[in-house]
């Protein structure tokens, strides 16, 4: 690869678009065709036959793991689901408005003040605090939900997989085998995606020798924003700004939007210029969860509006992405719509760590790129009396 120093003017690239600065085995993504490969194997085949269990030990471990390995690792996950009291005293403190990406921020970070050996950059170690930060932040965000609703919180339950356990503490009850099921695929398909701009928040702060726990912080805070993770709440308040504001007119929204310059939440990418494989995915279990729940209002609306955007934005290369199909199986789930984006954090918390680990394993260099100066130069400088 070529190195910044044999490259010599800097190269100019707004939004970092198509910039290499390091090397990975995590993922590819082939944006032109829409193909999505976790350490090479292709996403569709995880999101049928592997779990989220699994597909986080791939992560972490660069391999898919064998059966005693994978017992090791559920075991783990499970045995660090719950939070220390401390913790979950700092949650009772929080107020009930505050948004739960703010608190799983906050939370996260006060989880590596209490780590003292939260700068080690053994190997092992991180692979240690990476199923620690895993197996609590489902907990973070479900116990903040429960305690801002008034609701005595839920204990983990060690029978339960991550995806069931999760929407058991949420909701206090336990899901049924098909709503875990599907609840797992997504936590699959959000598991990693390559360099995006949570991710290289983690790695910025990690090359600079940090700790996993400020890497995950910058990640969570980069998450939150609309144009990435955000986008799948904003996506589901869309269907009910269409259903509420446009009495259910999907063109009539779609127009206006359009003739407006607005985004439609939930669709373009940086890198796919085809359709989001992890979307197809989505869509089709969308579909189940509607016939399961016997409500298919809210996906029917989906694909009405993904056909009108067609001629639209197909022009233009844009389609659904993942946020888009993940709001409504969200809300089918019954959860609530500012949650969406913890489940994201949830599940992408494996590729950040992932990255971090990968990083330095390679020797990753300090991240540091330049901006292109464009003000003038030997300017004098101005006693205070003489500026207006
Ligand atoms: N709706 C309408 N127009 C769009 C959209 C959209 N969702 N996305 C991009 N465009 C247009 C944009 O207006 C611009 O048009 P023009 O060239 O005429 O000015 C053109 O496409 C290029 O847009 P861009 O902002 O330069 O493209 P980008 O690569 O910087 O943006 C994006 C990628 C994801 C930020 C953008 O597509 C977007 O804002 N989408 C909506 C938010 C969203 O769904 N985000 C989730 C992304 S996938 C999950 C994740 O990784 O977080």
């Amino acid at each position: 690869m070529k190195d910044i120093k044999e490259i010599g003017e800097p190269v100019y690239s707004s939004g970092l678009e198509n910039i290499y600065f390091s090397e990975t085995k995590l993922s590819y993504i082939d944006g032109e065709n829409g193909r999505l490969y976790y350490m090479g194997i292709p996403i569709e085949e995880l999101a049928n036959n592997s779990t989220f269990e699994e597909t986080a030990y791939l992560m972490l471990y660069q391999k898919l793991p064998t059966l005693s390995e994978l017992e090791e690792f559920t075991k783990k996950l499970k045995e660090n689901r719950d939070i220390p009291e401390i913790l979950l005293k700092e949650e009772e403190l929080i107020p009930k408005n505050a948004h739960p990406m703010d608190v799983l921020r906050t939370i996260v970070s006060f989880v590596g003040m209490l780590d003292e050996n939260a700068m080690s950059k053994k190997e092992d170690e991180i692979v240690e605090k990476s199923i620690k930060l895993t197996a609590i932040l489902p907990t973070i965000t479900a116990y903040f939900h429960r305690l801002r609703n008034n609701l005595e919180i839920v204990r983990p339950d060690p029978n339960l997989n991550h995806a069931g356990n999760f929407l058991y503490m949420l909701r206090g009850e336990k899901p049924s085998d098909i709503e875990i099921d599907i609840f797992d695929k997504t936590l699959i398909l959000y598991i990693e995606h390559g360099m995006n701009a949570s991710t290289f928040s983690a790695i910025i702060t990690a090359s600079t020798q940090s700790d996993i726990y400020s890497a995950i912080v910058s990640a969570i805070g980069t998450l939150k924003g609309p144009l990435h993770g955000g986008a799948n709440e904003e996506a589901m308040k869309m269907l009910f700004e269409i259903d509420r504001n446009y009495n259910g007119d999907v063109e009539a929204y779609l127009k206006d939007k359009i003739s407006k310059k607005e985004r439609i939440m939930g669709f373009g990418h940086r890198v796919y210029k085809a359709y989001d494989p992890r979307a197809r995915i989505l869509k089709d279990l969308a579909l189940k969860l509607a016939d399961f729940t016997n409500n298919r209002k809210w996906v029917d609306m989906q694909i009405e509006l993904e056909e009108k955007a067609g001629p639209i934005l197909g022009e233009k290369k844009i389609y659904p992405n993942v946020d888009y199909y993940a709001a409504s199986i969200y809300y089918m789930l019954g959860i609530p719509f500012d949650l969406y984006t913890s489940i994201f954090a949830i599940a992408r918390v494996v590729g950040w760590c992932a990255h971090v680990l990968e990083y330095w394993k390679i020797g990753g260099r300090l991240l540091r790129p330049r901006e292109k100066y464009v003000g003038e130069l030997n300017i004098p400088y101005l006693n205070i009396e003489q500026r207006r």
